[in-house]
Protein backbone atom coordinates (compact mmCIF):
# COMPACT_ATOMS: atom_id res chain seq x y z
CA UNK A 1 0.00 0.00 0.00
CA UNK A 2 1.27 3.50 -0.54
CA UNK A 3 1.95 5.16 2.24
CA UNK A 4 2.05 8.67 2.64
CA UNK A 5 5.74 8.89 2.81
CA UNK A 6 5.80 6.51 -0.01
CA UNK A 7 4.64 8.98 -2.78
CA UNK A 8 7.60 11.74 -1.46
CA UNK A 9 9.98 9.17 -1.68
CA UNK A 10 8.59 7.63 -5.31
CA UNK A 11 8.45 11.40 -5.75
CA UNK A 12 11.96 12.32 -5.13
CA UNK A 13 14.28 9.16 -5.80
CA UNK A 14 12.04 6.74 -9.05
CA UNK A 15 10.66 9.61 -10.71
CA UNK A 16 13.92 11.49 -11.48
CA UNK A 17 16.13 8.45 -11.55
CA UNK A 18 13.11 5.90 -13.87
CA UNK A 19 10.27 7.33 -14.53
CA UNK A 20 11.11 11.06 -16.58
CA UNK A 21 12.97 10.30 -19.82
CA UNK A 22 9.71 7.86 -20.21
CA UNK A 23 7.46 10.19 -19.61
CA UNK A 24 9.07 12.84 -22.14
CA UNK A 25 8.50 10.21 -24.54
CA UNK A 26 5.35 9.47 -23.70
CA UNK A 27 4.21 13.49 -23.72
CA UNK A 28 5.68 13.91 -27.51
CA UNK A 29 3.94 10.75 -28.70
CA UNK A 30 0.64 11.86 -27.28
CA UNK A 31 1.45 15.44 -28.09
CA UNK A 32 1.49 14.77 -31.51
CA UNK A 33 -2.42 13.89 -31.63
CA UNK A 34 -3.22 17.23 -30.54
CA UNK A 35 -6.10 15.78 -28.09
CA UNK A 36 -8.87 18.14 -26.72
CA UNK A 37 -9.45 15.86 -23.93
CA UNK A 38 -6.78 13.81 -22.17
CA UNK A 39 -7.32 11.11 -19.64
CA UNK A 40 -4.52 9.46 -17.84
CA UNK A 41 -4.53 6.52 -15.64
CA UNK A 42 -2.09 5.55 -12.85
CA UNK A 43 -0.82 9.13 -12.84
CA UNK A 44 1.17 8.16 -10.08
CA UNK A 45 2.67 11.69 -8.32
CA UNK A 46 2.23 13.11 -11.96
CA UNK A 47 5.93 12.97 -13.93
CA UNK A 48 3.75 12.35 -17.19
CA UNK A 49 0.91 14.92 -16.39
CA UNK A 50 3.67 17.39 -15.87
CA UNK A 51 5.69 16.88 -18.95
CA UNK A 52 1.53 16.64 -21.11
CA UNK A 53 1.00 19.96 -19.80
CA UNK A 54 4.02 21.58 -20.87
CA UNK A 55 3.66 20.47 -24.42
CA UNK A 56 0.01 20.04 -24.70
CA UNK A 57 -1.19 23.95 -22.58
CA UNK A 58 -4.87 23.82 -23.91
CA UNK A 59 -5.83 20.97 -23.40
CA UNK A 60 -8.10 19.26 -20.47
CA UNK A 61 -5.87 16.95 -18.75
CA UNK A 62 -7.41 14.99 -16.03
CA UNK A 63 -4.92 13.05 -14.42
CA UNK A 64 -6.21 10.04 -11.89
CA UNK A 65 -4.47 7.30 -9.38
CA UNK A 66 -6.19 4.50 -7.00
CA UNK A 67 -4.09 6.20 -4.24
CA UNK A 68 -4.86 9.45 -2.92
CA UNK A 69 -0.91 9.72 -1.04
CA UNK A 70 -0.44 9.87 -5.22
CA UNK A 71 -3.07 12.13 -5.98
CA UNK A 72 -1.94 14.40 -3.17
CA UNK A 73 1.42 14.87 -4.32
CA UNK A 74 0.47 15.09 -7.99
CA UNK A 75 -2.43 17.93 -7.65
CA UNK A 76 0.31 19.84 -5.95
CA UNK A 77 2.69 19.33 -8.17
CA UNK A 78 0.63 20.11 -11.45
CA UNK A 79 -2.31 21.63 -10.36
CA UNK A 80 -3.24 23.13 -13.49
CA UNK A 81 -4.53 19.34 -14.49
CA UNK A 82 -7.91 18.41 -12.81
CA UNK A 83 -6.95 15.23 -10.53
CA UNK A 84 -9.29 12.44 -9.24
CA UNK A 85 -9.11 9.58 -7.43
CA UNK A 86 -9.95 6.58 -9.79
CA UNK A 87 -9.69 2.69 -10.15
CA UNK A 88 -8.78 2.07 -13.83
CA UNK A 89 -10.77 -0.54 -13.82
CA UNK A 90 -14.04 1.23 -12.47
CA UNK A 91 -13.22 4.64 -14.29
CA UNK A 92 -15.86 7.46 -13.06
CA UNK A 93 -16.38 9.03 -16.52
CA UNK A 94 -19.45 9.06 -19.15
CA UNK A 95 -18.82 6.97 -22.07
CA UNK A 96 -17.04 8.31 -25.46
CA UNK A 97 -16.04 11.43 -23.13
CA UNK A 98 -12.44 11.33 -23.67
CA UNK A 99 -10.03 11.81 -27.04
CA UNK A 100 -7.27 10.00 -25.29
CA UNK A 101 -6.06 7.97 -22.65
CA UNK A 102 -2.45 7.74 -21.67
CA UNK A 103 -0.80 5.70 -19.00
CA UNK A 104 2.92 5.14 -18.06
CA UNK A 105 3.60 2.19 -16.54
CA UNK A 106 0.55 1.23 -14.66
CA UNK A 107 -0.81 -1.54 -16.59
CA UNK A 108 1.14 -4.07 -14.99
CA UNK A 109 -0.35 -3.24 -11.33
CA UNK A 110 -4.14 -3.60 -12.56
CA UNK A 111 -6.33 -6.24 -11.15
CA UNK A 112 -8.51 -6.93 -13.94
CA UNK A 113 -6.29 -5.55 -16.88
CA UNK A 114 -9.12 -6.37 -19.76
CA UNK A 115 -11.63 -4.42 -17.50
CA UNK A 116 -9.36 -1.98 -17.34
CA UNK A 117 -9.18 -1.95 -21.51
CA UNK A 118 -12.99 -2.49 -21.34
CA UNK A 119 -12.94 0.78 -19.42
CA UNK A 120 -10.61 2.73 -21.74
CA UNK A 121 -12.69 1.80 -24.65
CA UNK A 122 -15.62 2.81 -23.02
CA UNK A 123 -14.91 6.24 -22.57
CA UNK A 124 -12.89 7.02 -25.53
CA UNK A 125 -15.09 8.61 -28.01
CA UNK A 126 -14.93 6.79 -31.37
CA UNK A 127 -11.14 6.83 -32.92
CA UNK A 128 -9.96 7.97 -29.72
CA UNK A 129 -6.78 6.81 -29.13
CA UNK A 130 -4.91 4.98 -26.11
CA UNK A 131 -0.91 5.44 -25.45
CA UNK A 132 0.45 2.95 -23.15
CA UNK A 133 3.68 2.86 -22.13
CA UNK A 134 4.69 -0.78 -20.07
CA UNK A 135 8.16 -2.26 -19.23
CA UNK A 136 8.86 -5.47 -21.46
CA UNK A 137 9.40 -8.69 -19.36
CA UNK A 138 11.95 -9.65 -21.43
CA UNK A 139 14.71 -6.96 -20.32
CA UNK A 140 16.93 -6.21 -17.88
CA UNK A 141 15.06 -2.96 -16.83
CA UNK A 142 14.64 -4.58 -13.71
CA UNK A 143 17.71 -5.24 -13.30
CA UNK A 144 18.53 -1.13 -13.68
CA UNK A 145 15.56 -0.54 -10.96
CA UNK A 146 16.89 -2.94 -8.74
CA UNK A 147 19.77 -1.26 -7.50
CA UNK A 148 17.43 2.21 -7.36
CA UNK A 149 15.56 0.09 -5.02
CA UNK A 150 18.01 -1.53 -2.97
CA UNK A 151 19.99 1.61 -2.12
CA UNK A 152 16.42 3.49 -0.88
CA UNK A 153 16.26 0.29 1.53
CA UNK A 154 19.90 0.83 2.89
CA UNK A 155 19.40 4.68 3.47
CA UNK A 156 16.08 5.71 4.71
CA UNK A 157 15.33 3.84 7.85
CA UNK A 158 12.02 1.51 7.76
CA UNK A 159 12.14 1.14 3.93
CA UNK A 160 11.03 -2.45 2.49
CA UNK A 161 13.71 -3.96 0.89
CA UNK A 162 13.23 -4.15 -3.41
CA UNK A 163 11.52 -7.51 -3.39
CA UNK A 164 8.98 -6.06 -0.73
CA UNK A 165 8.29 -2.41 -2.77
CA UNK A 166 7.67 -3.83 -6.44
CA UNK A 167 5.25 -6.42 -4.63
CA UNK A 168 3.55 -4.04 -2.39
CA UNK A 169 4.31 -0.42 -3.10
CA UNK A 170 1.54 -0.53 -5.71
CA UNK A 171 -2.01 -1.14 -5.07
CA UNK A 172 -3.84 -3.93 -6.73
CA UNK A 173 -7.24 -2.70 -5.03
CA UNK A 174 -8.22 0.03 -2.73
CA UNK A 175 -8.21 -2.44 0.23
CA UNK A 176 -4.30 -2.27 -0.51
CA UNK A 177 -4.15 -5.96 -1.50
CA UNK A 178 -0.84 -6.65 -3.30
CA UNK A 179 -0.56 -5.96 -6.71
CA UNK A 180 -1.18 -9.22 -9.19
CA UNK A 181 1.16 -8.21 -12.17
CA UNK A 182 3.88 -6.66 -10.38
CA UNK A 183 5.95 -8.54 -13.38
CA UNK A 184 6.34 -6.72 -17.12
CA UNK A 185 4.53 -7.82 -19.72
CA UNK A 186 5.56 -9.59 -23.27
CA UNK A 187 4.55 -8.00 -26.57
CA UNK A 188 2.67 -10.38 -27.43
CA UNK A 189 0.80 -10.44 -24.14
CA UNK A 190 0.15 -6.97 -24.53
CA UNK A 191 -1.24 -7.27 -28.19
CA UNK A 192 -3.27 -9.76 -26.51
CA UNK A 193 -4.80 -7.59 -24.10
CA UNK A 194 -5.27 -5.07 -26.56
CA UNK A 195 -7.50 -7.43 -28.72
CA UNK A 196 -10.80 -5.40 -30.53
CA UNK A 197 -8.87 -2.09 -30.93
CA UNK A 198 -7.54 -0.67 -34.11
CA UNK A 199 -4.58 -0.03 -35.31
CA UNK A 200 -2.55 -1.90 -32.72
CA UNK A 201 1.06 -0.25 -32.88
CA UNK A 202 3.58 -2.19 -30.17
CA UNK A 203 7.30 -0.47 -30.41
CA UNK A 204 10.09 -1.17 -28.51
CA UNK A 205 12.48 1.32 -27.32
CA UNK A 206 15.73 1.42 -25.80
CA UNK A 207 16.16 3.37 -22.60
CA UNK A 208 17.66 7.16 -23.06
CA UNK A 209 20.81 6.24 -21.72
CA UNK A 210 23.34 3.95 -19.18
CA UNK A 211 25.29 6.28 -17.10
CA UNK A 212 28.16 5.41 -16.03
CA UNK A 213 29.85 7.55 -13.19
CA UNK A 214 31.73 10.34 -16.04
CA UNK A 215 30.87 8.74 -18.38
CA UNK A 216 27.77 7.46 -20.41
CA UNK A 217 26.42 5.24 -23.41
CA UNK A 218 23.88 6.79 -25.23
CA UNK A 219 20.91 5.22 -26.78
CA UNK A 220 22.56 5.84 -29.91
CA UNK A 221 25.31 3.27 -29.10
CA UNK A 222 23.26 0.68 -27.18
CA UNK A 223 20.88 0.38 -30.05
CA UNK A 224 24.10 0.56 -32.74
CA UNK A 225 25.59 -2.72 -30.25
CA UNK A 226 22.45 -4.09 -30.07
CA UNK A 227 22.33 -3.57 -26.58
CA UNK A 228 19.23 -2.31 -25.90
CA UNK A 229 17.83 -5.69 -26.56
CA UNK A 230 19.23 -6.16 -23.07
CA UNK A 231 19.20 -3.09 -21.29
CA UNK A 232 15.88 -1.75 -21.03
CA UNK A 233 13.54 -2.22 -23.97
CA UNK A 234 10.13 -0.68 -23.32
CA UNK A 235 6.92 -1.39 -24.76
CA UNK A 236 4.58 1.46 -26.64
CA UNK A 237 1.46 0.41 -27.70
CA UNK A 238 -0.71 2.99 -29.52
CA UNK A 239 -4.06 1.68 -30.29
CA UNK A 240 -7.75 3.25 -31.40
CA UNK A 241 -10.84 3.00 -30.16
C1 LIG B 1 4.94 2.53 -11.21
S1 LIG B 1 3.69 3.66 -10.71
C2 LIG B 1 3.58 4.66 -12.18
C3 LIG B 1 3.11 6.05 -11.85
C4 LIG B 1 3.27 7.08 -12.97
N1 LIG B 1 2.47 6.74 -14.13
C5 LIG B 1 4.72 7.28 -13.34
O1 LIG B 1 5.11 6.99 -14.48
O2 LIG B 1 5.49 7.73 -12.46
C6 LIG B 1 2.20 2.69 -10.76
C7 LIG B 1 0.97 3.46 -10.30
O3 LIG B 1 -0.19 2.65 -10.54
C8 LIG B 1 -1.14 2.99 -9.56
N2 LIG B 1 -2.20 1.96 -9.55
C9 LIG B 1 -2.09 0.70 -9.12
N3 LIG B 1 -3.24 0.05 -9.30
C10 LIG B 1 -4.12 0.93 -9.88
C11 LIG B 1 -5.48 0.86 -10.31
N4 LIG B 1 -6.18 -0.27 -10.18
N5 LIG B 1 -6.04 1.96 -10.86
C12 LIG B 1 -5.33 3.10 -10.98
N6 LIG B 1 -4.05 3.23 -10.58
C13 LIG B 1 -3.45 2.16 -10.04
C14 LIG B 1 -0.30 3.07 -8.30
O4 LIG B 1 -0.96 3.76 -7.27
C15 LIG B 1 0.94 3.79 -8.81
O5 LIG B 1 0.82 5.17 -8.66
Amino acid sequence: MWAEDMSAAYDEYLVPAVFRPYADDLASRVARHRPGVVLELAAGTGVLTQTMRARLPGTRITATDLNLAMVEVGSAKVPSATWRQADAVQLPFGDASVDLVACQFGVMFFPDRAAAYAEARRVLRPGGELLLMVYNRHSARRVLLWPVLAARHRLVAGARTPEEWLRYANDGTAEGEPAPYTDFVSPAELRGMLYGMQDVRIERRSIDRVPLGRWEISRARLMKLGLDRLVGLDLYATARA
